[in-house]
């Protein structure tokens, strides 16, 4: 519309150029024409001269009858476009009667300046309405910002500190002064019932999560125990063994004495040598039950001690020789690299309660085989101790060696394996920042218990 207005303009002024030009021909033709005839060049000058200053009369000409230049004046500021705009009319005297052309006059106006008003209206037009642009996008960006922005930026500071792990009421407040209720108030009314929720559903989860925890560790609790109990339930077989033997040798030694006391002439050699026996054999059996005391009970909160690794090996066999005797199972020892006095810095009854669990699977494998055997070995590899346990079975499959550690996996009969002998062991290895791992450098079972010396 704007420029449709402008183009009107500027033809109107146009036209009026044209109006004016033609104007000034007439109104000035009839004294030119006297001035001409009359030879009167001063006057001509001055009538020229007022032409000139009327405004777009950039130049006017006169022409003899020849057409040749008469006289010619020019405003100075345009010389270009004087031949734009023109009009031309003959010059005519009557005399007598006789029409006698004696020449023509020629003016020239220009459209520059009405052009050049144009263009400057237009970008007056164009700047104005930029600034009005501005300042209005500005005022809209304002009013935005003060009546949404802002408040979706407070929203949004509010979700990224919200904290679900905090037990106090957590709440959106925003201070929007005396207005009526809109969008943004619904929408903050949401945010703080989806926080809600939210703080409850999680609050649900946590406790539920906490109850399963509890319910895990009371169910681990029970599981160890569990296994402990099979394992002592295993060796309760063994204890009565281990202790029917030396029961045998009081009851044959007291007997001896007995019948010493009762022969006349007492043998003061025999009699030493049966007490000496019975002596012994208490010692031992006192012994063996306080290796089954140790291996019953819960070692970890026990000290970590300096422990002789040969030592540590011969109570393993007190507890399970005779088991393993039993069982037709025979079983050899081998410290290959390390000394009677040797060291190793563990909880002693942990260990021995790994080692009796390898024991007790590699039994359990061995013991239907033909001559079935153990090895139980130690060996100093770059400065770590590995206590072995070697058995003639058919192995481990590769497809569950991983699966062998993990709680309640067991290939046993249900009653006879609780799964969780390796799984504890392997927990106790690491405890001692050691490792308990399927050992494929020989050809047959081989479960490699590996603790680092210091
Ligand atoms: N010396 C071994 N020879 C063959 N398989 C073994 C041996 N030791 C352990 N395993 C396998 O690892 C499984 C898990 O052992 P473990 O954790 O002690 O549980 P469990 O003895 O109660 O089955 C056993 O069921 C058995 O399949
Ligand atoms: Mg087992």
């Amino acid at each position: 519309m704007t420029f449709l207005q402008f183009y009107r303009e500027y033809s109107n002024r146009l036209d009026t150029l044209n109006k004016t030009i033609h104007n000034l021909k007439d109104s000035s033709l009839s004294s030119v024409t006297r001035s001409l005839w009359n030879l009167d060049d001063q006057q001509l000058v001055l009538q020229i001269d007022s032409m000139l200053k009327v405004p777009d009369i950039v130049a006017v000409r006169i022409l003899d009858e020849e057409g040749r230049l008469y006289y010619e004046a020019k405003s100075s500021s345009n010389e270009k476009d004087n031949d734009k705009y023109a009009t031309s009319a003959p010059l005519i005297v009557k005399n007598h009667g006789i029409s006698r052309k004696i020449g023509d006059l020629k003016i020239y106006a220009t459209r520059q300046n009405i052009e050049r008003a144009l263009i400057d209206n237009v970008l007056f037009f164009l700047l104005t309405q930029f600034i009005k642009t501005v300042v209005i996008s500005m005022i809209i960006v304002m009013v935005i910002r003060f009546y949404l922005t802002k408040h979706i930026e407070q929203m949004s500071q509010f979700m990224k500190r919200f904290d679900f792990s905090s037990t106090a009421e957590n709440k959106l407040v925003i201070n929007r002064q005396n207005r009526h209720r809109d969008e943004v108030d619904d929408l903050i009314e949401s945010l703080n019932t989806f926080v809600e929720k939210l703080s409850e559903a999680n609050r649900l989860k946590n406790e539920t999560i906490l109850e399963q925890e509890k319910e895990i560790q009371i169910q681990k609790a029970a599981s160890i125990n569990q296994a402990r109990l099979a394992s002592l339930g295993e060796m309760a077989a063994s204890i009565a063994h281990e202790i029917n033997n030396p029961l045998t040798v009081l009851a044959f030694s007291g007997k001896k004495l007995e019948q010493l006391a009762e022969s006349d002439e007492i043998d003061n050699g025999r009699l030493i040598h049966f007490t000496q026996m019975i002596n012994k054999t208490i010692q031992r059996m006192c012994k063996t039950i306080e290796g089954l005391k140790k291996l019953g009970r819960d070692a970890e909160g026990d000290q970590m001690l300096d422990v002789k690794v040969h030592e540590l090996v011969s109570n393993v066999l007190d507890l399970c020789q005779v088991s393993l005797a039993t069982k037709g199972i025979t079983v050899k020892t081998n410290y290959n690299n390390i000394n009677e006095n040797k060291l190793i810095n563990c909880r002693e009854v942990q260990i021995t309660q790994i080692l009796v669990n390898l024991l007790n699977n590699s039994v359990d494998v061995v013991k239907d085989l033909n001559e079935p055997w153990v090895v139980i070995e130690t060996r100093e590899i770059k400065n770590t101790l590995h206590f072995s346990i070697i058995d003639c079975g058919p192995g481990i499959p590769e497809n569950i060696e991983t699966k062998i550690f993990q709680p309640f996996f067991t290939t046993k009969e249900v009653g006879e394996g609780t799964g969780l002998g390796l799984s504890i062991s392997a927990q106790m290895a690491r405890e001692h920042k050691g490792r308990l791992f399927v050992d494929r450098s020989v050809e047959h079972t081989k479960m490699t218990l590996e603790l680092p010396f210091n």
